[in-house]
């Protein structure tokens, strides 16, 4: 276990109970979640995030969301059951961990209501499904954290961009989980976060995760990152993803692209650590990920601060995509594998 808990589910209260992100490095605050929309509005606003964490909230939000409809109609049919799904799928585009949770629900609840199962029965079956995504969520971490530290030297500079860690998770991480991992196996390792505009994931969260469990930690501005690697500052680069199309090309966290361009620049490994429920073999290459544009404040103010004219013009996409070429190797919890040879892991 880490040293905080981002998400969890309460039993006696059938209540959510999110960290909310938005309010860290200032103020640890827990938001506790009742309704569809009240996880809706998590996840659109980032109070939680990260692909895996998002899937994990949106399974937990599905069984919200069927309480209601219960608690209100004391039954559910399929129109319902799949309203409640489509609200969850529109809150982010780009995380394909979202749609893939979903889907398992989805199956899941359209099987038992044919079979014409009790609600009560129904809603046991959905939350045993939520609580399963959340265990695998931990184990297949895990696991790729012990892959990926094999690739670690025993001293280590490591450069990673916004948050791939238990924050982006049911607990962990994947890109810090790889951290984590390389430390326990008595590794030292050295970590250097990019600040990562314009939400600041690196500043207000990595560095937050990382000084809890001890983690030497560096912080950098993004503009930063080249400079660290010409002076021989940096060993390797691992990020986390949103989305992997089938050919091995990333979508993460926008300016993840220049860091791999910096990286094999100055001949750096550049690695994503991901699990394979993050790999969409859908797409054969990365042109068809649908990237999140957002809320032009968001560039326009640094925090709380406006730092642009409010009539100044904004483009503001979260995700960019990395070409596959520029990867050196695919960390999954099934092993590690190079771009072009994921179609080996495909389920
Ligand atoms: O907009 P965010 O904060 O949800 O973006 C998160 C990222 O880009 C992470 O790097 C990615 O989801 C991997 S999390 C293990």
């Amino acid at each position: 276990m880490t040293a905080f808990q981002t998400l969890s589910w309460d039993r006696k209260t059938d209540t959510l109970r999110l960290l909310d992100q938005r309010r860290l490095p200032n103020a640890e605050i827990f938001i506790e979640c009742r309704t569809l929309s009240a996880v809706s509005e998590a996840i659109k606003t980032l109070a939680v995030r990260g692909a895996p964490a998002i899937g994990v909230t949106a399974a937990y939000g599905v069984v919200i969301g069927l309480k209601e409809q219960l608690d209100c109609h004391q039954t559910v049919d399929e129109k319902n059951f799949l309203g409640i799904i489509n609200i969850l799928a529109a809150t982010r585009p780009t995380a394909v961990n979202l749609f893939w949770a979903l889907e398992r629900m989805k199956k899941l609840g359209l099987t038992e209501l044919e079979k014409g199962l009790n609600p009560n029965q129904l809603y046991k079956c959905l939350l045993q499904e939520a609580d399963r995504l959340f265990a695998e969520d931990q184990r297949d971490h895990r696991r790729l954290g012990e892959y990926g530290a094999q690739l670690i030297p025993a001293r280590a500079r490591i450069l990673t961009h916004c948050n791939a860690g238990a924050l982006a998770c049911a607990d962990y991480g994947t890109a810090l989980g790889v951290i984590r991992a390389a430390q326990s196996a008595g590794k030292q390792i050295e970590v250097f976060a990019d600040e990562t505009r314009p939400l600041l994931q690196g500043s207000r969260l990595t560095t937050w995760e990382l000084l809890k469990d001890e983690i030497p930690v560096t912080l950098i501005c993004d503009n930063m990152a080249a400079h660290c690697m010409a002076q021989g500052m940096i060993d390797l680069v691992i990020v986390g993803a949103d989305r992997i199309a089938a050919n091995g090309d990333s979508a993460n966290k926008i300016g993840t692209y220049s860091v791999a361009l910096a990286a094999r620049a100055h001949n750096l490994p550049f690695y994503i650590a991901a699990p394979t429920s993050t790999i969409d073999f859908s797409l054969a290459d990365g042109s068809k990920i649908p990237i999140e544009e957002r809320d032009a404040d968001e560039v326009r103010f640094f925090g709380e601060k406006r730092t642009a004219p409010a009539a100044v013009k904004v483009y503001n996409p979260a995700f960019d995509v990395t070409p596959a070429q520029l990867i050196t190797a695919i960390i999954t919890e099934k092993g590690i594998c190079k771009p072009e040879q994921l179609t080996s892991i495909k389920p």
